[in-house]
């Protein structure tokens, strides 16, 4: 049978642990990934005991209380605390999500903080989305249409036009659904994952774009679309309440729909 195991480097070990306060009425224990690229160190787990009586609510909040007043060496992203610049994704207590929307109270027992799952690491909890901007970039993201715009007044779209984009501008490229996909993890390479086909599923059904055919040949591929096979980690995953999946569906559809 089989063995697998993880390279010697690749092991998480145990690190630190920061006690809370003597007078601490509500302590919570926050487990977080740790891994600096200039140390030589394997990834370790920090404890770091927090009064919540003394923390926001929000797993962010907690993030930020450690760096401010605990331990100003955990390097993460974040913005806009508030669910819209997507930066403070991560995976929490085994679920990709936003810290800013993720109550403290949500989460039973010690709270699990670890990077996005699959992307290679910066530092701590900062994932390399490299790869996942160039593959968003690859889907041209923007409209494209060679009839001049009326020179008076914006291209304009009827109500149903406009209808058909929701559920898809609203996607803040936190790409907790991307890595949360099985396919991605595997053939993340070339298969372009939810979130960028979601995106690219946006130009294709807005009525002011004239590029839908170019769009749909770059996708025409066996792994750039085909690679998904309908999971549905993404959409259960999304902090946003989008489902990907369905997007991606649409897609295929139209495919379909323009061989016959
Ligand atoms: S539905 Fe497709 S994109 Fe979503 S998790 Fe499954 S394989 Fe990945
Ligand atoms: S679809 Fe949802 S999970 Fe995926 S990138 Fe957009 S907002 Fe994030
Ligand atoms: S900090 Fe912007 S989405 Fe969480």
């Amino acid at each position: 049978m089989a063995e697998f195991t993880l390279p010697a480097n690749s092991k998480v070990g145990t690190g630190k642990t920061w006690t809370a306060p003597r007078d601490a009425a509500r302590t919570r224990g926050f487990k977080v990934y740790r891994w600096n690229p200039d140390d030589g160190q394997n990834p370790r787990i920090d404890t770091y005991e927090l009064d919540l009586d003394q923390c926001g609510p929000m797993v962010l909040d907690a993030l930020i209380k450690i760096k401010n007043e605990v331990d100003p060496t955990l390097t993460f992203r974040r913005s806009c605390r508030e669910g819209i610049c997507g930066s403070c994704a991560m995976n929490i207590d085994g679920t990709n999500t936003l810290a800013c929307l993720k109550p403290i109270e949500e989460v039973k027992g010690a709270v699990k903080i670890y990077p996005l799952p699959h992307m290679a690491v910066v530092k701590d909890l900062v994932p390399d989305l490299t790869q996942a901007y160039a593959q968003y970039r690859s889907i041209e993201p923007w409209l494209q249409a060679d009839t001049p715009p009326p020179p008076d007044a914006e291209r304009l779209q009827s109500k149903e036009e406009r209808a058909r984009l929701d559920g898809m501008w609203e996607c803040i490229l936190c790409f907790c659904c991307t890595t949360s996909c099985p396919s991605y993890w595997w053939n993340g390479d070339r298969y372009l994952g939810p979130a960028v086909l979601l995106a690219a599923y946006r130009w294709i059904a807005d009525s002011r774009d004239e590029r839908t055919g170019d769009r749909l040949d770059a996708l025409e591929d066996p792994f750039k679309l085909y690679r998904c096979h309908t999971i549905m980690n993404c959409t259960q995953t999304c902090p946003k309440g989008l489902n990907p999946a369905k997007a991606i569906g649409k897609i295929k559809q139209l495919m379909i729909e323009r061989q016959v």
